[in-house]
């Protein structure tokens, strides 16, 4: 499992080599007690951003979206989309205007409180001036109707996110970015939001999306309808469609949902074993993290040569069908189970500090390596300690830059920084933190600092020189003792 990611992180490095991104050196703090670096300096919020120092353009400031209705309907032969999509959200100030991210697609139609609204287009942006400014916190609607043939993001950062158009259908997945190439969005972890999706696809295609299933209904021309409906706060980089021939498999664990879908491509086996197991790992999971934090189960694997990654979509994650060509891999599956505490549930506020998601996500799939009886965390630790490159060490995961978001750093070191910890403060205290800082941040966002302030409250002891060390440091660490 590790190896098909660590392919993907070294390919995701590499094309951004190429495509002449540099890791952006931050500015290291000199504070005793938050070593986290802030925003860096120039890149402030705007209509157009949220002011990620990463993605400049990623989301829109000014209001904050409560839910996302997406009506979608899609045929697959033609590759055309129409959608209709309802934003419901609340002004943080005065809105004469305000941005949606939105790239490609015809606009057609654009209301605000049922009043029509001017739009343009700027570049991934949609510009919409309503007839009169919106209030400072008053509670508004956006609809915006659109249409056309979706083309996936090939941005600047990160490759390729977005709708894809697959053999027998489409997959709408991506990281940082992949939301605004289908529907309107405020396209930043930190604005989430309650999702309603309704997809329209031909008769006898299957459409997985987040959150709970639904139901169907026929629709015109030969069409059926799927509604899913995810009503936890989620990021939109989280959200997913999946159409085209599935085996599908449902159930029910704890009182929630399962929905689970592996490409009718496949044959039956390893695939569909791994993703049965996912209740059985959330469980584990849920011992160690607390509380499953989302109201259904599930998991897609998909058969697209374009997709060579797995993504902790919510609720069900999306894995290529790479991840099970050597037969079952519960690893993954512990990985990306482990993101629905950590990246989906608590959330990044601003990309770079995505080494929460990854370095908790990689030390989850060591602690259930070790339950299963396989290495303990600590030889995973060792290994990785004695072998690790030097760009492991040299990268610092609390402070990446976009072109190494996606590195060994951040998520080898990251998993080895989370460890780091677990011994220099002990197992009762590290529990507890883990236990607490899932709690504390449930259905948020949250930043290094305040992990880090966290730690240092629940272990009552100052921790900021081995964060300095394990996550801005450019070489590597002691090893760690205990305290
Ligand atoms: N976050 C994903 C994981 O850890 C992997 C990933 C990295 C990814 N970059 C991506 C997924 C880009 C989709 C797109 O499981
Ligand atoms: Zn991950």
């Amino acid at each position: 499992m590790s190896r098909n990611r660590r392919g993907l992180a070294l390919l995701v490095t590499v094309a951004l080599a190429l495509a002449g991104c540099t890791a952006d050196p931050e500015p290291r703090r000199e504070s005793r007690s938050t070593p986290t670096p802030e925003a860096t300096p120039g890149v402030t919020p705007g209509p157009a951003g949220v002011g990620d120092p990463y993605f400049p353009t990623a989301g829109n400031s000014g209001y904050d979206v409560e839910r996302y209705t997406l009506k979608v309907r899609y045929d697959p032969t033609s590759d055309e989309l129409r959608g209709d999509a309802t934003v419901r959200a609340t002004a943080d100030t005065d809105l004469p205007l305000f941005h949606l991210d939105l790239a490609g697609l015809t606009v057609r139609r654009v209301t605000v409180d049922g009043t029509p609204a001017r739009h343009t287009r700027e570049g991934t942006e949609l510009v919409v001036t309503p007839a009169a400014p919106v209030r400072a916190g008053t509670a508004f609607t956006v609809q915006v109707g659109y249409d056309g043939r979706p083309e996936p993001l090939r941005n600047e950062t990160i490759g390729e996110g977005g709708w894809l158009h697959t053999a027998d259908g489409a997959v709408a997945l991506g990281q940082p970015e992949s939301a605004s190439t289908w529907f309107p969005v405020n396209d930043h972890p930190s604005d989430k939001a309650a999702y309603d999706f309704e997809i329209t696809v031909p008769k006898g295609l299957v459409v997985v999306a987040n959150g709970v299933p639904k139901g169907q209904r026929p629709a015109a021309g030969g069409f059926t309808t799927w509604r899913w409906s995810e009503a936890a706060p989620m990021a939109s980089y989280l959200s997913t469609v999946v159409i085209g021939k599935y085996r599908t498999s449902t159930g029910e664990h704890r009182g929630r949902p399962v929905f689970s879908a592996v490409a009718a491509s496949l044959p039956r086996g390893a695939a569909d074993e791994s993703v049965a197991r996912t209740v059985a790992v959330a469980d584990y999971l849920e011992s160690v993290f607390g509380p499953y934090p989302f109201a259904a189960y599930g998991g897609v694997v998909v058969d697209e040569p374009r997709i060579r990654y797995a993504l902790e979509t919510q609720s069900r994650p999306v894995y290529s069908a790479n991840f099970f060509r050597g037969g079952e891999n519960t690893g993954v599956v512990a990985h990306e189970l482990a993101h629905q505490w950590f990246g989906d549930s608590v959330s990044v506020a601003r990309w770079s500090d995505i080494w929460l998601n990854e370095g908790l996500a990689t030390y989850a799939e060591w602690l259930w390596a070790e339950h299963q009886g396989r290495d303990t965390a600590q030889a995973a630790f060792e290994q990785r300690y004695a072998s690790s490159d030097d760009q492991v060490w040299r990268v610092p995961p609390g402070a990446p830059g976009v072109a190494n978001l996606f590195s060994d750093s951040v998520y080898e070191r990251g998993g080895m920084t989370v460890h780091a910890l677990r011994v220099t403060v002990g197992d009762d205290a590290f529990f507890r933190l883990l236990k607490t800082w899932a709690a504390d941040k449930r259905n948020g966002n949250a930043t290094t600092a305040e992990f880090v302030a966290t730690a240092e409250r629940v272990c009552g002891q100052q921790l900021d020189d081995l964060f300095a060390a394990w996550l801005y440091g450019t070489e590597r660490p002691a090893p760690p003792t205990r305290r």
